[in-house]
């Protein structure tokens, strides 16, 4: 059975309609939209007319401005132009600026409504879902940050249309994710077509759906809600190394081969079968590949230790016993990384 898309995000062909109603249903006392440079050429014209009167902020787009500094840029902006605790931001642009700007949304003034319209894939499907806000500092990502939800997400597919195809990739691998923890019929469906054809609406409302029920049933990542960090325990250790090492990967390759070598680990760790694995495995490589070099395993899992979800120096991670049966919290010893490491290295394309 479909899972309901929570009050709170509204799926829409119309982004600049639906933004005019929830604009107008409330008496803001000013409105900011906040663009970095290519949702402010590519996304902006299709919600412009939706507000009749408001001001932009716009930020460089990219990881690299995912910083203090920015932030201070947008709080200054906000400031100068003398937004007051009535007022609404509206944050146009992908999981950078959603964090980014939520973050600065919510500690301005302890907190101003925002309002998420999401642009790239796995800001849809993802990002904008959960309520974790903030920024990287230092070379820590998302050192700094708050939990908060929007008022309202926004997702339209529109926006998609001017998505370059590594970054449409990056959210499928998160619809990928999300379909192997929940639902093996979804699933089926999802890899029994190129990624490019698949059926975008209903993916999208039921990532949307199933992560937004997670993270309402384990707001602060107690418990449960460390089921999404499947794939990503290797995913993120690889993209930071490969990041390091001067060839960095989208967060979608790494997460598609981090999918794979936690998968490798399930079968020896959490009882995956191994024609749960193989589908994985053949999904990932045909449409992803695999990532072009490969660290040591000693290098990798010394990464994986520094990651903020670690409780004392042992890895937990989140494997799969089946598709759609996640268990969490699996301690998994550096042995098993680099026979599932080896394993992934010998898989032929
Ligand atoms: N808060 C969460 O729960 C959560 C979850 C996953 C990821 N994230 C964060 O999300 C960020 C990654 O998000 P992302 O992949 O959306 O990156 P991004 O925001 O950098 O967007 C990727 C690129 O696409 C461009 N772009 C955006 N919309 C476009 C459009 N419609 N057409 C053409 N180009 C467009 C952007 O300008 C950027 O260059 C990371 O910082 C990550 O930490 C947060
Ligand atoms: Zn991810």
């Amino acid at each position: 059975m479909a899972m309901p898309l929570p009050d709170s995000v509204t799926l829409t062909r119309d982004p600049a309609g639906s933004l005019r109603s929830w604009v107008e249903s409330s008496a803001y006392s000013r409105v900011g939209v906040l663009l970095d440079s290519n949702s402010a050429r590519h996304c902006y014209p299709l919600i412009r007319e939706g507000i009749p009167q408001h001001d932009t902020i716009e930020i460089l787009a990219g990881e690299a401005s995912k910083n203090l500094l920015s932030c201070e840029a947008i709080w200054d902006r906000l400031t100068r132009l003398q937004f007051d605790r009535h007022s609404l931001l509206v944050i146009l642009g992908g999981g950078v600026l959603g964090d980014m700007g939520g973050f600065c949304a919510a500690t301005y003034k302890r907190g101003i409504d925002f309002v998420l319209m999401p642009t790239t894939l796995l800001a849809q499907v993802d990002a904008s879902i959960g309520g974790k806000l903030g920024i990287d500092f230092q070379g820590f990502k998302n050192h700094l940050g708050v939990f908060r939800n929007p008022r309202q997400v926004i997702i339209s597919t529109r926006f998609l249309e001017t998505l370059p195809e590594e970054e449409y990739l990056s959210g499928v691998a998160e619809i990928a994710k999300h379909c192997l923890l929940s639902d093996r019929d979804l699933w089926n469906e999802l890899r029994s077509q190129p990624p490019r054809d698949i059926d975008l609406d209903k993916f999208i409302r039921h990532s949307v759906a199933f992560k937004a029920q997670v993270t309402s049933d384990d707001p602060l990542e107690a418990g449960c809600r460390k089921i999404l960090n499947l794939g990503h325990t290797l995913g993120h250790a690889l993209e930071t190394w490969h990041l390091n090492s001067g060839h960095p990967v989208t967060h979608g390759a790494a997460i598609a081969a981090g999918l794979v070598i936690e998968g490798l680990i399930a079968i020896e760790k959490a009882g995956l079968s191994k024609d749960d694995l193989d589908g994985i495995v053949q999904y990932i490589l045909r449409h992803f590949g695999k990532v072009k070099s490969l660290p040591d395993s000693e290098t990798l899992v010394s990464l994986t230790l520094q990651d903020k979800k670690n409780k004392g120096g042992s890895v937990r991670y989140s494997l799969l016993k089946a598709i759609g049966q996640p268990v969490w919290d699996i301690p998994v010893d550096a042995d098993y990384v680099k026979r599932a490491l080896a394993g992934y290295a010998g898989l032929q394309i």
